[in-house]
């Protein structure tokens, strides 16, 4: 059930609700804004405990307080640290927000009222539109869990309580009409990442390359725009073999979807856009080892957030053409699969030597990408969990990103850096390119141990020729082990907001 969300013009202390959220600066002794607003309502109860030190506004800190007092009309405030004044941006406000509503669920509270108006204007990103935005954001993904496989509505005895109703409290009518086109963006973002982490938790059973196909249709339709899904037989017809070899060993259907977008002028060039569907990684015959080999149903994020990115297109309409490509197929050992030492002649042309089918993402989307040419994109992003050693390099804060062209690679990181979905740049330099040397093949599909991040990176270089190309690693970002403001343990939905907001700064409205 999608979150619903109100825009009140109010003075705070009057908003009736059951939780009011009050943000604070770290090392403010004094409250500000709608804090400094109920501190008066409250006889100085904020300042005493602010000017004390026993609350000090670091990020994601909490304090509840129980005013029980006619002049404020909440049951219940809950004080929430942003961190840094200097450092306060959308990312920040998200996890506040997100923060405020695990501690709702906590005490079983389903509404809440965030005070926006009267916070200071601190970053050239924030103001009454980006608040709005940040904060509808940080609530609806915090608010998202997939319990559709429970069949006990609750735990503990309890049923579980989600946040159902977010009011963001605006001081006057001139910022609650900034806010407003801030709540629709904020929603549609949300909506689209939060489809793509369901597409993500559903395991590989339900989330299989027919269940992303009817998913696509279904944006398709809601979105106006054109789909085509090539089943096996149409693979096979068009030469798309790198995906065949990896789809050899499966029994379940797999499939390439292309979703097209008309949003620009008509002959206009599109932006393209990437995503690993593999639905489930065992390795194949390079089989994996069992421990956590379920994970592996999370193979498919990269496909995910494109889907959801192109959900969200849906409902934005941005003024641009866009090319959706997504290869989808389980990666399974039978005696049909590929295996290590089969050569591929990939759907470019180029032939593979297969000595790892465990690296699989990279032969799925060396064909998208070579197919992605004929629609002469512009520019086109990549996201797939593809290597293991990025997580070696860069851990879990950091998205491997590498690509073609300088620009563009200096433009999505500026776009993840006001998502909150950072990436960080590793190097396709010449001489890595020698570790796919091949004896037999145009080149091999693993490059060793050593920099291995790097040279799948190289391994798709070698498929999209002179269009503009970024390749996004995720498979440290897009899932995780602890909750975490927003977040809860699984899917994140990255990089669903990187790709949609880079979509509406390209295109012309
Ligand atoms: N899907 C995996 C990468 C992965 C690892 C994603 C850990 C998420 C968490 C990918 O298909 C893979 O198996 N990569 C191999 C490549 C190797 C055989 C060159 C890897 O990273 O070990
Ligand atoms: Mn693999
Ligand atoms: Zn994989």
């Amino acid at each position: 059930m999608p979150l619903d969300i109100s825009i009140r013009t109010d003075t705070v202390p009057a908003v009736h609700t059951p939780l009011l959220v009050l943000q604070h600066f770290e090392d403010d002794r004094q409250p500000t804004g709608a804090a400094a607003a109920v501190d008066e309502a409250l006889n100085g109860l904020l300042s005493r405990l602010m000017s004390r030190g026993d609350f000090r506004g670091k990020a994601e800190e909490t304090l509840v307080l129980y005013p029980g007092q006619a002049d404020v009309a909440a049951e219940r405030v809950l004080l929430v640290g942003i961190g840094k004044r200097e450092s306060y941006a959308m990312q920040g406000l998200r996890k506040a927000v997100g923060t405020a509503v695990r501690q709702a669920e906590r005490m079983r509270v389903s509404e809440m009222a965030v005070a926006l108006g009267h916070v200071e204007r601190t970053s050239e990103h924030m103001g009454a539109y980006f608040a709005a935005r940040g904060a509808v954001e940080g609530a609806a993904l915090a608010a998202w869990d997939y319990r559709d496989l429970k069949t006990s509505p609750g735990e503990d005895d309890e049923p579980v309580v989600r946040l159902q109703s977010l009011m963001l409290v605006a001081s006057n009518q001139r910022e609650a009409d900034e806010m407003q086109p801030g709540v629709e963006v904020g929603q549609a973002v949300a909506a689209g990442e939060n489809l793509a982490r369901e597409l993500a938790a559903k395991p590989a059973n339900l989330a299989t390359p027919s269940h992303l196909a009817d998913v696509a249709r279904e944006i398709a339709r809601d979105g106006d725009m054109e789909i085509t899904v090539l089943d096996r037989a149409a693979m096979e017809k068009e030469g798309l073999r790198g995906i065949l070899s990896v789809a050899a060993g499966t029994e379940e259907e797999p499939c390439f979807i292309v979703l097209r977008y008309h949003g620009g002028e008509e002959g206009d060039q599109p932006l393209a856009l990437v995503g690993k569907g593999v639905t489930f990684d065992t390795g194949g015959i390079s089989l994996k080892p069992p421990e956590k080999m379920e994970e592996m149903k999370y193979d498919m994020a990269g496909a995910a957030a494109v889907l959801g990115a192109m959900h969200a297109v849906a409902r934005l309409r941005p003024a641009i053409n866009l090319v959706a490509l997504v290869p989808c197929t389980e990666n399974l050992p039978s005696g049909r699969a590929t295996k290590p030492g089969d050569v591929v002649t990939m759907y470019s042309g180029k032939t593979v030597e297969v000595i790892n089918t465990d690296a699989e993402g990279r032969m799925i989307l060396a064909d998208a990408l070579a197919y992605a040419r004929r629609f002469q994109p512009q520019a086109m992003i990549d996201a797939a969990t593809l290597t293991g050693s990025v997580v070696i390099a860069l851990g879990h804060e950091a998205i491997g990103l590498m690509g073609n062209d300088g620009g563009l690679i200096d433009q999505v990181r500026a776009v993840g850096e006001r998502t909150g979905e950072r990436c960080w740049p590793l190097p396709l330099w010449d001489p890595y390119r020698k570790q796919l040397d091949s004896e037999v093949a145009d080149l091999k599909n693993v490059g060793g141990r050593p920099a291995g991040s790097i040279t799948a990176g190289w391994f798709l270089k070698e498929f999209v020729g002179d269009i503009p190309w970024v390749h996004l690693d995720i498979a440290g970002t897009a899932y995780r082990d602890e909750p975490a403001s927003y977040l809860r343990k699984g899917p994140t939905g990255v990089p669903t907001r990187l790709f949609i907001e880079w979509i509406r700064e390209r295109a012309s409205r």
